[in-house]
């Protein structure tokens, strides 16, 4: 058991392999945290507790503990709760029948158990085997509003992280309201970190940065329906002196596709205190007596091994234990989709033409992107109505289908589930069935209204509408777009006291849309995407183990992206297509090899018209293709290290980007490196990491060999090898590729 409880002491005990974390209950009932941070060996941890008398005499009496030693508004708390004697930012309140959200919880029982549980109607990591993880439950009531809340911790054996749910049910009699519940709350007991997050917008999601954290509060959200491509649903505190490979790390990831909220609270002691969970702004829940609320997971990932350490637990985490399915683990077929080669304008002989040229290159499947639908010539209407346009399609979808299976390929296809256009046969058949407030104008995004997800009938409607074409032909892929946010967030079925409740209804249907789909169709290779990467979370990696990473198809961009997205996610989960030079987004010149080098560091794939592509770019695509299958396995099975940070490098001699996978027997080596920007640099030295410095390495390419020790400490110099004598070019990249002796 990695759980354990000692009934002398009342500490609960959670260990991974190398992390732990403690909490008591106080006499009064209060749960008091103690102690997260390196694995320890001892049980004893209750003298950790916080000895610090209250800092003011206001009202704080009455919850100082027998030992006269805490006030709730000092202690490092459990789960902190709004309006009974704790003045910092809270993680629980309820609204009572009386009308005031002063909430007190206490200890009342708990039970620890082999396993893992899942969360109804939500997404969660999950167990292979029960021996994978244990799991602890806590019960707490308020004996006021008669709330019992279930703080739901689990340890996982094999991995350093540990996953945190709250569940509330109302055993009172009367109604009450959630206002505010995070799914986790650590208190810190310094605030001496760098606070590191994915920062955004649409076309540049997830760039990693950071800040040092301050007295007051900090924190990131968003309240745009998504998780969002301007703030990930993560955040990690990095420990003063960390580094990428060094340093203790506690990094914070939400399971959520949704308005959520990090804050952070430095107190008046240096106390940090870190919530994370639904954002309280949007959010209010009504609560029915016997009804039950269950908050979405956080998975809180320790390292001593700087954030490179913490990557690599949440990237064997997310793959192993989050994605699920036929494809989960499995070989993903190397994508041409057509959205940059013809966006809307396409008929059914350009696709088989991109899709003959495709096969003859050795790629595996086409995807029809946007625009073969209704009446959807432009980006402009038509989304909705999910049946074949016979006049760009002739012949319909099966018809389409065959032809590319014949080729040789399979075959995917592009819905956008939950909008609607005003001009639609959808739309006129029922305007009601938007988000929308009664009497406030509608705003629109890229000419589109949002479904009431909230709704069976919509989802339904829209379920079966998808299920008639996914079966109508051997259809093998979907990608499911998003290209808006949530705006005139109401539903006219809920009534005015539940209309607080409608984001987080909205993404639970959402998600029950998803596992049916998933369901009916269990082969298919689902793959998410909102504007490119606006929902690129946790949550949605539940449902499609794939994921749009950017619409900024450029390769210069993406490295930056990528490697922000790398923080959290594994390599598998981010889909990424070579795409035409000059690029679409951004009009630079990067050259072919370059594309295909970056690109290969995900799920590989290409978005442009084969059709167009010159001999040398045709053999380009041959060699990059037997790349993807010589390099696959350790790529997607290996260990990520990342090894030049591409926004820090800006500014320095040679601005660079350089990451690198090793596989699990540290048996072979990949490395990248990509100039963005070059200048005379007598001599630059890459150094690897994560090898074992006793192997002998062989370089395939050039047969030279290299010790482990030497490739980590002193590295390679890349003074001498650059394509013309050291000298590297603007966009220029190169491929090291390793094997042990
Ligand atoms: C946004 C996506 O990110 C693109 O890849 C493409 O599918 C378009 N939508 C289609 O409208």
């Amino acid at each position: 058991m990695s759980i354990i409880y000692n009934e002398q002491l009342k500490v609960f005990k959670l260990d991974t392999p190398n992390s732990t974390y403690a909490f008591k209950i106080s006499p009064m009932g209060f749960l008091l945290h103690l102690y997260y941070g390196a694995y320890v060996p001892d049980a004893d941890l209750d003298y950790l507790r916080q000895y610090i008398r209250a800092s003011t005499t206001s009202a704080l009496t009455a919850h100082e503990d027998v030992e006269g030693y805490m006030s709730l508004d000092t202690a490092r708390l459990e789960y902190p709760c709004e309006g009974a004697g704790d003045m910092r930012i809270s993680a629980l309140s309820i609204r009572g029948k009386s009308g005031c959200n002063a909430t007190d919880i206490r200890y009342k029982s708990h039970k620890i158990y082999k396993g893992k549980p899942g969360i109804k109607g939500l997404p969660a990591t999950y167990v292979n085997t029960d021996d994978e993880a244990d799991t602890l439950e806590v019960v707490c009531t308020d004996c006021l509003t008669g709330a019992e809340v279930t703080l739901v911790y689990t340890a996982f054996n094999n991995l350093d992280a540990i996953t945190r749910s709250v569940r509330v049910k109302n055993t009172s009699d009367s109604a009450f309201e959630i206002e505010r519940i995070h799914s986790t709350t650590v208190d810190l007991p310094d605030m001496d970190f760098e606070m590191l997050h994915l920062q955004g917008r649409w076309a540049k999601e997830r760039t990693l940065v950071k800040r040092h954290l301050e007295f007051g509060l900090q924190g990131i959200h968003s309240k745009r329906g998504t998780s969002s491509h301007h703030n990930n649903p993560f955040v990690a505190l990095a420990r003063d002196g960390y580094t990428e490979e060094s340093g203790e790390v506690y990094g914070f990831s939400l399971v959520y596709s949704s308005n959520f909220a990090v804050e952070i609270e430095v107190d008046f002691f240096r106390t940090s205190r870190v919530l994370m969970g639904i954002n309280p702004e949007t959010f209010g829940w009504h609560l029915e007596p016997g009804e039950e609320f269950s908050s979405p997971e956080v998975v809180m990932v320790y390292s001593n091994g700087g954030v490179g350490a913490m990557s690599r637990t949440y990237h064997k985490l997310y793959r192993y234990n989050l994605c699920r399915g036929d494809w989960k683990c499995a070989k993903r077929p190397i994508i041409i989709n057509n959205w940059e080669a013809t966006y809307c304008d396409f008929n059914d002989d350009k696709l088989v033409a991109i899709a003959e040229e495709a096969a003859k290159l050795g790629i595996e499947m086409l995807v029809m992107d946007d625009g073969w639908f209704g009446t959807r010539n432009t980006d402009d209407c038509a989304l909705g109505d999910w049946y074949v346009n016979e006049n760009k399609l002739r012949g319909g979808i099966k018809s389409l289908v065959d032809r590319v299976n014949a080729v040789g390929l399979k075959f995917g296809i592009w819905f956008e589930p939950e909008m609607i256009c005003p001009d639609s046969q959808l739309y006129r058949d029922h305007p009601d069935w938007c988000l929308k407030v009664e009497g406030r104008e509608m705003s629109i995004g890229r000419s589109q209204y949002v479904l009431d997800m909230t709704r069976q009938d919509v989802r339904d409607n829209i379920f079966e509408q998808m299920c008639k074409v996914l079966g109508s032909a051997n259809i093998e892929y979907v990608k499911w777009d998003f290209n808006r946010n949530l705006t005139e967030v109401g539903s006219a079925l809920l009534p005015p006291e539940r209309q607080k409740e409608v984001f987080h209804r909205y993404v639970l249907g959402v998600y029950e849309l998803m596992e049916r789909l998933i369901n009916k169709f269990p082969h298919l290779l689902l793959e998410n995407c909102a504007g490119g990467g606006g929902r690129f979370d946790p949550g949605m990696l539940y449902y499609s183990p794939q994921i749009w990473t950017s619409d900024d198809t450029d390769a210069m961009e993406r490295l930056e992206i990528q490697y922000g997205t790398s923080i959290v996610y594994p390599p598998s989960a981010m889909s990424a297509h070579v795409s035409a030079s000059p690029n679409h987004q951004t009009g630079r010149e990067t050259p072919f090899k370059t594309r295909g080098d970056v690109a290969m560091s995900g799920s590989f794939g290409y978005e442009l018209d084969l059709t167009k592509l010159t001999d040398e770019e045709r053999a380009l695509v041959r060699e990059q293709v037997a790349a993807y299958h010589k390099y696959y396995d350790v790529i997607q099975n290996g260990d990520y290290y990342r090894l030049i940070n591409p926004t820090e490098s800006k500014g320095t001699m040679i601005s660079a980007s350089a990451w690198e996978s090793v596989s699990q027997d540290k048996n072979e080596v990949l490395l990248t490196y990509v100039v963005i920007r070059t200048a005379v640099a007598v001599s630059r030295y890459i150094r690897l990491c994560g090898l074992d410095p006793e192997k002998i390495y062989v370089d395939t390419e050039t047969g030279r060999e290299y010790s482990g020790a030497l490739l980590m400490n002193a590295g390679l110099n890349l003074g001498i090898a650059g394509a013309n004598g050291g000298k590297w070019s603007d966009g220029e990249s190169r491929v090291w590729h390793f094997i042990a002796k």
